[in-house]
């Protein structure tokens, strides 16, 4: 069986970028990255594709989309991997890759789409919080989740506490995601996601120990 291709699209410092670089080796017979794609010419991630030896495109924020058009067309790849791109993807190019682009967000997702979403858990004083995958449709973070990563929110949390503690949550999700991406374990049909062709009806949650930070 062919190795599938996957591209990750960055604007940000790029933790999630290196984590899933760092975790590449063990899927390297069945997924490969070719390159990364940033709207964000002073991103730390370009720093991390250097450190690998990945191609990046840094493009300015005002061409982005034909830019990253052209560089999909490309790198025609079977899996697009949103790691913290602070773009919103038009229509007309997630249409064309329908079930192969991931995206992760800081929040137990349908709660917090969008932005700030630490300032919302401390201002609901949330019992839990975490991280979630998903495949992304035209709806902001609404496409049918892959898998969450959960914690229990400490008594003395602020906004950078659960930075760290999300980001924790994110790095032990992800490379699991894109894993069962690799392997054929899960796709997107219609609006839902299935594992190992089973219809999944309720998100899949991993606790995650404070522990583990
Ligand atoms: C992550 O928290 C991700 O959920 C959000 O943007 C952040 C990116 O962080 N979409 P990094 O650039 O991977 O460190």
């Amino acid at each position: 069986m062919s190795i599938k291709k996957s591209v990750v699209l960055f604007s940000g410092k790029g933790s999630n970028l290196k984590n899933l670089l760092e975790n590449s080796t063990n899927i390297k017979d069945k997924l490969m990255y070719k390159a990364a794609f940033t709207n964000n010419p002073q991103a730390g991630g370009i720093d991390v594709c250097h450190k690998f030896s990945l191609d990046v495109r840094v493009c300015d924020d005002v061409n982005v989309n034909s830019e990253l058009s052209e560089f999909l067309k490309e790198y025609d790849p079977d899996l697009i991997i949103l790691a913290g791109y602070m773009k919103i993807i038009p229509p007309e190019i997630v249409n064309q890759y329908v079930g192969k682009i991931m995206n992760i967000h800081p929040s137990l997702l349908p709660k917090y789409p969008g932005l700030n979403t630490y300032s919302k858990i401390l201002a609901n004083n949330d019992t839990y919080a975490g991280a979630t995958v998903h495949f992304v449709t035209c709806n902001l973070d609404q496409g049918p989740v892959i898998l969450q990563g959960k914690y229990a929110v400490p008594d003395d949390s602020d906004e950078s506490s659960l930075q760290t503690l999300t980001h924790n949550a994110e790095h032990i999700i992800y490379p699991i995601a894109v894993k069962w991406f690799a392997n054929d374990i899960i796709r997107m049909e219609g609006e839902k996601l299935l594992l190992d062709e089973k219809l999944i009806e309720s998100p899949i949650v991993l606790l995650i120990e404070q522990s583990s930070v």
